[in-house]
C-alpha cells in the first residue's frame, strides 16, 4: 500500500511533509490513502458495474452525518443509456456522462418533509426557508462524497458534475422531480479507462497555508498573494507533467469562472428555479 506521506507530497506536488507519526498515523492507512488519492475519472471503461456496487454506494451515502437524521436528500440512478444520454446533453453535453455506466443525481429534497408535515396537519413553515434548502444541500454533499469515496474504495472512478444545474428545469423534467426536488448536481462512477493518460496522476491542491487558519483568521492579502502565486507554479508544473499545454494559470482560470453572469453557464437563474419548484427561499 503507498506511504501516506508519499500521498501527501503528490497532494501538494511538492515536498509538504506532515508529522503523521508524531500523530499516531501509521504510514499505511487504507482510508487515508484512498482520499489522498482522489482524482476526477473522466474516461470510463465500456464495463458494467458489479451487480449491488450501486446499493452498496447508496449504504455509504446514508451512513455520512446528517442535520437533526432529517436526511433531507434523494439521488436518482440513471443507468438507462438513452436517459443518460439526455442527461449528458442537458449537463454540459460532457461525454463521460455517457461513457459512465451509472449517473447518479443528487437532489436536495424537501418534499418528503412536506409530505409528511401535511399528513401530520402540521404548517411545515421552516420549510420555507432559505436555512433548509441549504441543510438539504449539505446533507446532499455529504451522503454524495462518502459514495464517491464509496465507489473509488472498490476501485471505481468518480466525477462530480455541477453542469447538473446549467438546465435544471429540464433536467427535473426529464428525471420527473416532483416539487421541493431539485437536482444539486451529478456523480458519474465506473471503472476508470487507465490507458488514457489524462486521468493519471493526482491534482495538487492549495497549500495549507492558504486554507488552515489556527484560532482564528491569519491569511492577509499579501500572504495570500503570495499562495496563490506559489500555487499558479505548482498546478503550472503539474498542467507540464500531464502534457497539457497552453492551460491558464490558475488564478486567470478561477477570476474568468466567476467574472459574469454569463460564465455561470446557465445557473445565474438558478433563484427563479428554486422559486418555480417550491423552494421559497425567506
Ligand atoms: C460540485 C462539483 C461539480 C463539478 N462539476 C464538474 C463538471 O461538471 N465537469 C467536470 O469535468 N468536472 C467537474 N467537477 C470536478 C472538478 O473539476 C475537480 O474535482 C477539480 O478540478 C479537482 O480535480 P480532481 O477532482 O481530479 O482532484 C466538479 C467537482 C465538484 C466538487
Amino acid at each position: 500500500m503507498a506511504n501516506i506521506n508519499t500521498l501527501v507530497q503528490a497532494r501538494y506536488g511538492s515536498a509538504t511533509t506532515l508529522s503523521l507519526a508524531a500523530g499516531g498515523v501509521e504510514a499505511a492507512n487504507p482510508t487515508l490513502a484512498t482520499l489522498l488519492q482522489h482524482k476526477s475519472t473522466r474516461n470510463f471503461s465500456a464495463e458494467h458495474l458489479e451487480p449491488g456496487t450501486l446499493e452498496i454506494i447508496v449504504a455509504a451515502g446514508q451512513s455520512a452525518a446528517t442535520s437533526s437524521n432529517l436526511q433531507t436528500w434523494s439521488v436518482i440512478a440513471v443507468e438507462d443509456p438513452v436517459r443518460k444520454d439526455k442527461a449528458a446533453t442537458l449537463c454540459g453535453n460532457q461525454d463521460f456522462i455517457r461513457q459512465s455506466p451509472l449517473f447518479l443525481v443528487f437532489c436536495a429534497d424537501l418534499n418528503r418533509l412536506t409530505n409528511l408535515s401535511e399528513k401530520q396537519q402540521s404548517a411545515g413553515e421552516g420549510l420555507e426557508f432559505t436555512e433548509m434548502f441549504l441543510m438539504a444541500s449539505i446533507d446532499a454533499s455529504l451522503a454524495a462524497q462518502n459514495a464517491s469515496v464509496a465507489a473509488e474504495s472498490l476501485g471505481l472512478g468518480t466525477c462530480y458534475v455541477g453542469a447538473a444545474r446549467n438546465h435544471s428545469r429540464e433536467l427535473a423534467e426529464l428525471l420527473q422531480l416532483p416539487q421541493r426536488v431539485i437536482a444539486l448536481f451529478g456523480l458519474a462512477v465506473g471503472k476508470p479507462d487507465d490507458t488514457v493518460a489524462a486521468s493519471a496522476a493526482v491534482k495538487p491542491r492549495l497549500g495549507q497555508d492558504e486554507v488552515l487558519h489556527r484560532e482564528t483568521w491569519s491569511v492577509d492579502s499579501e500572504a495570500q498573494s503570495r499562495h496563490v502565486t506559489k500555487y499558479d507554479a505548482t498546478l503550472a508544473n503539474f498542467d507540464a507533467q500531464q502534457q497539457r499545454t497552453g492551460a491558464l494559470a490558475w488564478t486567470h482560470r478561477s477570476a474568468r469562472r466567476v467574472a459574469s453572469a454569463s460564465s455561470l453557464s446557465g445557473r445565474h437563474i438558478l433563484r427563479q428555479v428554486l422559486e418555480e419548484r417550491g423552494f421559497n427561499l425567506r
